[in-house]
């Protein structure tokens, strides 16, 4: 049996069934009030039956975090009680539930609430059609925002997560800061790429402290990054090795590399000849545990996986599909290509997917 499926254990001992994790996946399904719904409970529970480790959609850290609509909250202690029916939901199959912490910064999309104040380190628009040019953070409002993720970590690890990913990727707030397209600030937060890594070194810290205050020191602390921007100037994966070592000195339990498939070639650099992910496994060697992504829908992809020497590797559609997909692949039953209701999706993850899969290719209909 492929590696992939057996047990695994991160480096502060918490055991995963298998090393295959449901990738974070946003499913706009949250009550009105942003908790967590009867919808979305149902399908993290049917997907930590099979998964090691389940990580949740991205949820905001604070009003002002929220990046779409129906995105589930963590921004103070009212919703405490949705997060331990979350954490229960992945936790009582014997998965390790990780709580994904977001803010969107300058992608959050415009007019999703009253008042709404779409900030960044600076104001600089992102290339996307439907993003306006943010505010300038404040440094007072910096910290603001830190204190925020790290109230909403310790509301994870008070409601029964295993632990929290720091979501660094897909050009959302942290990415931001690293990114010397949206950071151009001259106070302490900006300037080389090491200032730029500032406000993530912070709170990794600070997230740190709360293992030893609530006496949890096996408390995951994952990052997720996207090795590239395609913007100049942008992150070069010379600056994501850089990041790499940084969060590797601090010891952080793993790694979530986000790309578009799990062999990713430069996407800055056409001419570059040796994969993005050959740079970066070759780098980090054995030095922290590395989730890999990206069209890993078969069992041969979850070979090659293993063989690129990644310690984890996450589902993203082919889980959403077929709602079995850990047994399926290990067995070789055919894995369900086909989107229905059979598939236990929140109904607006379920919408939104089936108009997204007219424009795919990966293969996948709906019923
Ligand atoms: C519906 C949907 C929602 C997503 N939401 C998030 C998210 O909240 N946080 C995140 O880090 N990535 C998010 N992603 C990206 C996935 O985690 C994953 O990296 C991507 O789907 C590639 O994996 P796949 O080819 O197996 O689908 C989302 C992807 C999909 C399809």
């Amino acid at each position: 049996m492929n590696k992939m499926f057996t047990k695994y254990t991160l480096r502060r001992g918490v055991t995963l069934k298998n090393r295959l994790v449901l990738a974070p996946m946003t499913t706009y399904a949250s009550n009105e009030d942003l908790t967590v719904s009867d919808e979305e409970l149902i399908y993290y529970n049917s997907r930590a039956k099979q998964f090691g480790m389940v990580v949740t959609a991205a949820c905001a850290v604070s009003k002002n975090a929220q990046a779409f609509e129906r995105q589930i909250s963590v921004r103070d202690r009212r919703y405490t009680d949705s997060m331990k029916q979350l954490a229960s939901s992945i936790t009582k199959e014997g998965s390790v539930a990780i709580l994904q912490l977001h803010h969107g910064g300058r992608m959050n999309q415009p007019n999703l609430y009253h008042n709404q104040d779409i900030v960044a380190p600076s104001a600089v628009k992102a290339n996307r059609d439907y993003t306006v040019t943010p505010r300038e953070l404040k440094t007072s409002e910096v910290y603001d925002i830190m204190d925020s993720f790290v109230n909403a970590a310790e509301i994870a690890l008070e409601a029964g997560f295993d632990g929290v990913e720091l979501h660094g990727a897909n050009t959302y707030l942290l990415q931001q800061f690293y990114s010397p397209h949206s950071n151009q600030r001259d106070d302490e937060f900006g300037g080389n790429s090491t200032k730029r890594m500032t406000f993530m070194m912070k709170l990794i810290d600070r997230i740190m402290n709360l293992r030893t205050k609530h006496n949890k020191p096996e408390f995951i602390i994952g990052y997720r990054l996207s090795p590239e921007e395609i913007e100049d100037p942008g992150i070069t994966i010379e600056d994501t090795l850089f990041l790499i070592d940084e969060l590797s000195y601090k010891d952080i339990d793993y790694i979530h590399l986000s790309t578009g498939h799990y062999k990713q070639k430069s996407i800055r650099n056409k001419d570059e000849t040796v994969s993005l992910i050959y740079r970066i496994m070759e780098h980090v060697q054995d030095r922290v545990a590395i989730i890999g992504v990206g069209q890993i829908d078969t069992l041969k992809d979850i070979e090659d996986v293993s063989f690129l020497g990644y310690s984890m590797a996450a589902i993203g559609l082919a889980a959403l599909a077929d709602k079995e997909f850990v047994e399926h692949v290990r067995d070789g039953i055919p894995l369900n290509k086909e989107f229905s209701e059979d598939c236990m999706l929140p109904t607006k993850l379920f919408e939104r997917l089936s108009s997204w899969m007219k424009n795919s290719d990966r293969g996948y209909t709906v019923k």
